[in-house]
């Protein structure tokens, strides 16, 4: 078949478009667990039942978590919704991340998959109320600023700030934004799971801006995502008022 380059064009951005309206790609993944499971075995089936039951109890708040089965076939997971998601935008997220996951890590005891809405993580191991420190990753804007220096303590100060607003709300989560020069502004948001204790979060949190000069130095926009928790700042507002 022959396409001429301006058609081609069209069908580039008429699949941007179909896929911002469809559902963004996932973030990043990471089977987290060697171990393989049978398909259509006890594990498999209770890992179905755990993901259904993610699916409904999940978009109403935000968050929720649960365990399915005993003993070497008892599977652990979580969804968490970022904090501005309406729920059925969260719905929709939890879904296709359950159908994505089965894909990237088939047959996997473990996994956690990332969207900008949502996060979906199961495990043979229990892991409700401890801090993640094992999956994690980290996303940056390629656009670099002009004063790293004075950027990068700002950066720092609204993430620290809204560190402090997250583990002190009930939703462990908290956006808002700093004022730069120039009329601009910078964005922010802090989250962690709420299997989380306050205290938790804040150490959670707190391991994530130590991160900062590693991922996001001088860098317009950046990211530090882990399991328990994540934060994100950029230029621009990227949250639902
Ligand atoms: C799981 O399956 C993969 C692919 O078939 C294989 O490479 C791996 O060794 C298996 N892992 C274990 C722990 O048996």
């Amino acid at each position: 078949m022959y396409f001429s380059r301006t058609t081609l064009l069209y069908m580039l951005i008429f699949t941007l478009l179909l896929h911002k309206v469809v559902g963004d790609d996932p973030l990043f993944h990471i089977c987290s667990s060697s171990e393989n499971y049978t398909a259509n075995g006890p594990f498999d089936t209770n890992l179905k039942q755990l993901m259904d039951y993610l699916s409904t109890k999940v978009p109403p708040t935000g968050f929720g978590f649960g365990s399915v089965g005993q003993a070497q076939t008892r599977v652990n997971g979580l969804a968490l919704c970022r904090g501005d998601v309406s729920s059925t935008d969260c719905k929709s997220c939890v879904v296709e991340a359950n159908s994505e996951i089965r894909k990237r890590c088939p047959y996997k005891e473990g996994a956690i998959i990332w969207y900008d809405y949502c996060l979906l993580k199961y495990s043979n191991e229990e892991f409700f109320g401890k801090i993640d420190n094992k999956n994690k990753f980290y996303m940056w804007n390629v656009q670099k600023v002009n004063d790293p220096a004075s950027f990068n303590q700002k950066t720092k100060d609204l993430i620290s700030r809204l560190s402090n607003e997250a583990n002190r709300s009930p939703l462990l989560y908290a956006t808002g934004e700093l004022e730069l020069e120039e009329s601009k502004k910078l964005y922010g948001l802090a989250q962690c799971t709420r299997d989380l204790s306050s205290i938790d979060c804040k150490k959670c949190l707190d391991g994530a801006i130590s991160e900062l000069p590693n991922c996001c130095d001088g860098k317009e926009g950046g990211r530090v995502v882990g399991g328990s928790c994540n934060f994100r700042y950029e230029i621009y507002p990227f949250v639902n008022a």
